[in-house]
């Protein structure tokens, strides 16, 4: 037998959607080398990292520059000192009992939510909204799993109806990305009811919890009562606090959780998880790390909190400018993405095309989040708020232009 690729290979698009975006905008440029692009597609953050962070991960090199201080391969699931800072300061903080060893450090959520998936059988009928990250879908595509979509509309307030059939596992994003819709406690609690019903496993992406400002809205799916039994969160601190390039996030695995083997035995995630970390990661970087553990000091949450507030504000004048161009507005108030139709129900690769060509602005086109991004677009509050505010005239001249 020759060597065979994986077959999920042959179910994914050609390219990853922010690759595609990517080689577009790659060619506009080519094309237009003096066109002023504003970049307002990928959710990659422009602001500087938070003093404190830097302050830290400064010493952290010169902890590396001497024998006494070096630090070589760290533990993979982390070190003591930053998984103690998160459960202190993300959870028990905040009332909800999470303990340092239920915390698995990595280099950034989208490794995790993808590597997850080597924790369960193929057989697994995976649940997973639309419009979605398209992180989720590829990586179970990659592995031959069947996806079922769950519609998440402007009538069920992005949030996804419970569903009637049986889901194994189930992806939820709160506050969302693309629509920067937030979830409520009672709907975010359905979900949990059902996934305790039917023996499922919810795999709860909380990246954008910073951005959370109305408290009634959930941060942590744990603070639903019963939620440790059926759930993992996944947390990043690339939004949080502009990790986009250092890469640095972690992982809940609840004690609690466990999932039953194929004969019924039931066994916990966290040693399943740490043997796989074990076989194929070797932890986040000691600089990384120190710098994630400075977020939680009493500096670190004021200037990362300031940053946040800033990328708020900017989502602010990209919902203004979408109003005055005529076009909807969703999200942007507990998120930093703004959700939109395009004008005139344009197919969104079009419109990404004709918006990009004639005025340098790139979006992110809603059917590359699923079936049911047709006809929208994502902008991202990530970018400069002054290069923002000139893409949001520039885009209503090209809207009144139509
Ligand atoms: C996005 O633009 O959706 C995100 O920045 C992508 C990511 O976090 O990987």
């Amino acid at each position: 037998m020759p060597a065979r690729i994986n077959s999920g290979f042959l179910q994914v698009r050609h390219r990853y959607l922010f690759q595609e975006v990517a080689r577009r905008v790659a060619a506009f440029r080519a094309s237009h080398p003096d066109a002023d692009v504003i970049p307002l597609g990928i959710g990659d953050v422009t602001q500087p990292l938070a003093p404190a962070v830097i302050q830290a991960m400064h010493r952290a090199v010169d902890d590396l520059s001497q024998a006494e201080s070096f630090h070589g391969y760290g533990p993979e699931n982390g070190y003591d000192w930053l998984r103690e800072a998160i459960a202190e300061g993300d959870y028990r903080s905040r009332g909800i009992a999470v303990d340092a060893d239920e915390i698995f450090v990595n280099d950034g959520a989208k490794s995790d939510l993808g590597n997850i998936l080597d924790l369960f059988a193929g057989e697994n009928i995976v649940g997973i909204p639309d419009p979605v990250y398209p992180a989720y879908v590829d990586a179970n595509l990659l592995d031959s799993r069947q996806v079922r979509f769950i519609p998440c509309t402007e009538e069920n307030h992005y949030a996804g109806e419970i569903p009637q059939g049986w889901l194994d596992i189930i992806y939820l994003c709160f506050p969302n990305n693309p629509t920067g819709a937030v979830i409520t406690r009672e709907h975010l609690s359905e979900w949990v009811r059902y996934a305790r019903e039917h023996d499922s496993l919810i795999l709860f992406d909380s990246a954008y919890e910073t951005f959370i400002r109305d408290e009634t809205y959930p941060r942590s799916i744990y603070e639903i009562a019963g939620a440790d039994e059926c759930a993992i969160e996944f947390r990043s601190f690339s939004k949080t606090a502009g990790f986009t390039g250092v890469r640095c996030g972690y992982t809940v695995i609840p004690k609690a959780l466990s999932v039953c083997t194929s004969s019924g035995q039931r066994m916990g995630l966290g040693p399943l998880w740490e043997f796989r970390q074990g076989c194929k990661f070797n932890g986040a970087s000691y600089v990384a790390q120190r710098g994630a553990a400075a977020i939680y000091t009493a500096d670190g949450r004021k200037q990362t909190r300031e940053i946040t507030d800033g990328y708020l504000r900017t989502a602010g004048i990209i919902r203004e400018g979408l109003r005055s161009a005529g076009l909807s507005a969703s999200g942007g108030e507990n998120a930093p993405y703004v959700w939109t139709r395009t004008p005139e129900g344009m197919d969104d690769w079009e419109f990404f095309d004709r918006l990009l060509t004639a005025t340098g602005i790139v979006v992110t086109p809603g059917s590359g989040f699923g079936a049911e991004g047709k006809g929208h677009f994502r902008i991202t509050s990530f970018g400069d708020p002054g290069r923002t505010a000139q893409a949001m005239e520039r885009l209503k001249r090209f809207v009144d232009g139509l």
